[in-house]
């Protein structure tokens, strides 16, 4: 699930402020889920409106910023290991400025600082508009360290340690929620400036290729016994409606075909225009309501309420330039039949829900606090089936899950209880993870991690090997079908190829999607592609299958890449559908 976000160097204007930067270089990595993927987007779009400049390599950049998770502690010990190899590059470079972001900052606080001096910006995600601030100051302070160290003497022994011991010294700019806003009940009252990185997204044609991610709601009110984000993302804000339709509609009017929703609980989204609060002109992000779950519509519908059903529809109709419209990741709890007849009533709107049980066993569920049962979650995955899965008109249900084994006291039974609910769940793909103990979380202060490590692998191996027989029976349906894929590139094998010295590919980059590079550039594809060996595209279905299918001859990619045409299916593998475009698409 880890992802790394590097972005192209782009060049910019410098800010006359920010001039002495100017040319500053910036590489920014990013770990974690969607989420932390558009905050390092909207992170760099602010950070080059300043005059930095962003790199694809941490080797020689000015700032190495790390966008980090920590929903699992493999995720984090990938940071830790990267923070000391920059310990050796500080001491030869003691300008160089680095910083962490996001879920890691939040969680661990200054003690992050105090095990790791290299660090000089410690930045949570509830407070990334505050970056910019906080990276001007860590350079002149990093300056002042620099020249500290050089006044420290230049002779061996004693003064090369203090030497030393300076330029390790951390810069200490740090900016946290520190649980403010969970404690603060009066959120509204306060003006909320992150929502004004949200809004300040830059949006031109060269920003995007296609694909773009929309934030909805922020933070998370379920407090899973195992799960940090409560924590470290705070409670749940709602961005008011207005802005989020305005921001699919710039995305549209630069090009961008499809936009994901995010949230961690999306289906949760409500706005209530009767309590909103303006502030400067800027109408706030709205704290969360929580209720007692189990509704089939929004208890609180009514006119001067916009719910998720309602803000799905007006995307829909306002925005009719995004011609798909998804969204990540649903609760199984509290999603309504509104939401689902709003799906089925929207043509635009793709039928796919990433909706995660986490477990079979309801005794588990209930230590994991997730508020439901095995038998309310399947009775959910029939509902949505029932309304939605309509292969007949080309229009099938596609639903994927989150499972965590190994959590605290499992046992063989509850187990196979899990493996039970994946062949009956029938998901076209499956995340599934080992339980990581999280400090902080009720599960790790109450409950032992008494699954020993070797049964947690097998129970993992096993379920992934069960989900490869489901999503390989659930692909095979579509053999034969004619579906809408969404073109995102050439393939990844296609991209190896073109790598291939005997190819004579340079692997060039030319396409990118969410700012991960997809393949060489199509001119040059055709050019260095012989006619006998076809060029292979890849893209997704609504129901986010992936498809691959040659480049017919005669045909260029420069004209697919970013379309939606019409495949047919001919092969079917466990995560992927092999076809050809139809004739004449
Ligand atoms: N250990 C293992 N998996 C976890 N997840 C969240 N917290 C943990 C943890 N402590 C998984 C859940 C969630 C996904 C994003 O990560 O399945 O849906
Ligand atoms: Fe974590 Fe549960 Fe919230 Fe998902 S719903 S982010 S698992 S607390």
């Amino acid at each position: 699930m880890d992802s790394t976000h590097q972005l192209e160097a782009r060049g910019t204007g410098g800010d006359l402020k920010f001039g002495r930067m100017a040319q500053r270089t910036v590489y920014l990595e990013t770990f974690g889920c969607q989420m932390n993927e558009l905050d390092s987007e909207l992170v760099s779009g602010q950070l080059r409106a300043l005059g930095y400049r962003m790199v694809n390599r941490a080797e020689g950049a000015d700032v190495v910023l790390y966008n980090t998770c920590s929903v699992r502690e493999h995720a984090e010990q990938k940071v830790w290991s990267r923070l000391g190899e920059l310990k050796f590059r500080k001491l030869s470079e003691p300008n160089l400025v680095v910083g962490v972001l996001g879920c890691m900052a939040e969680r661990d606080g200054e003690d992050l600082i105090r095990r790791m001096p290299v660090v000089d910006v410690l930045c949570g995600p509830g407070e990334l508009d505050k970056l910019p601030m906080l990276l001007d100051n860590a350079v002149r302070t990093r300056e002042a360290l620099a020249a500290e160290a050089a006044e420290e003497g230049d002779g061996a022994g004693e003064s090369e340690h203090t030497r030393a011991r300076t330029r390790l010294r951390s810069a200490g700019q740090v900016a946290l929620q520190g649980g403010a806003s969970r404690r603060s009940g009066t959120l509204a009252a306060a003006q909320d400036t992150l929502e004004m990185l949200d809004l300040s997204r830059a949006v031109s044609p060269e920003d995007h290729s296609g694909s773009a991610y929309v934030r909805i709601t922020r933070g998370c009110n379920k407090f899973c016994t195992y799960c940090v984000v409560p924590f470290t993302r705070g409670a749940e804000i709602h961005r008011p409606p207005e802005h989020i339709i305005d921001e699919c509609k710039r995305l549209a009017d630069a090009g961008v075909v499809e936009v994901t929703l995010l949230g961690q609980t999306v289906n949760h989204y409500r706005f209530e225009h009767g309590a909103a609060v303006t502030i400067g002109g800027v109408v706030q992000p709205q704290k969360g309501r929580s209720y007692r779950g189990g509704h089939r519509r929004d208890p609180f519908k009514n006119e001067t309420t916009t719910t998720f059903a309602d803000l799905l529809a007006r995307i829909h109709e306002e925005a009719p330039g995004i011609k798909r419209l998804r969204f990540v990741t649903s609760y199984p709890r509290d999603f309504g039949d509104d939401v689902l007849e709003a799906i089925r009533d929207h043509p635009r709107i793709c039928r796919y829900l990433h909706v995660p049980a986490q477990s079979g066993s309801n005794r588990i569920l209930k230590m994991m606090n997730r508020g439901y049962t095995v038998e309310e979650y399947m009775e959910f995955l029939d509902r949505a089936r029932a309304l939605l899965h309509q292969p007949e008109i080309g229009r099938p249900l596609t639903v994927a899950g989150d499972i965590i084994v190994g959590f605290p006291t499992e046992t063989e039974e509850d187990y196979e209880a899990t493996a039970a609910l994946l062949r009956r769940a029938r998901y076209k793909n499956c995340f599934i993870f080992k339980y990581s103990p999280r400090p902080g979380t009720v599960a790790f202060d109450k409950l032992p991690d008494d699954v020993p490590d070797e049964v947690k692998r097998r129970r993992n191996n096993e379920l992934l090997a069960l989900q490869q027989e489901v999503s390989l029976q659930t692909s095979r349906e579509y053999v034969g079908s004619t579906v809408d894929v969404f073109v995102q590139g050439i393939s990844r094998r296609e991209q190896k190829r073109q790598q291939r010295p005997a190819c004579g590919g340079g692997g060039g980059v030319g396409l990118t999607i969410n700012g991960r590079a997809l393949g060489a550039a199509p001119a040059a594809v055709e050019e260095q592609t012989p006619a006998a060996e076809p060029v292979q595209l890849s893209g997704r279905t609504d129901g986010d299958l992936i498809v691959f299918f040659d480049l017919p001859a005669g045909r260029s990619a420069a004209d697919l890449v970013g379309r939606i045409v019409p495949v047919k299916i001919r092969e079917a593998q466990p995560l992927a559908l092999h076809g050809d475009l139809v004739a004449g698409a």
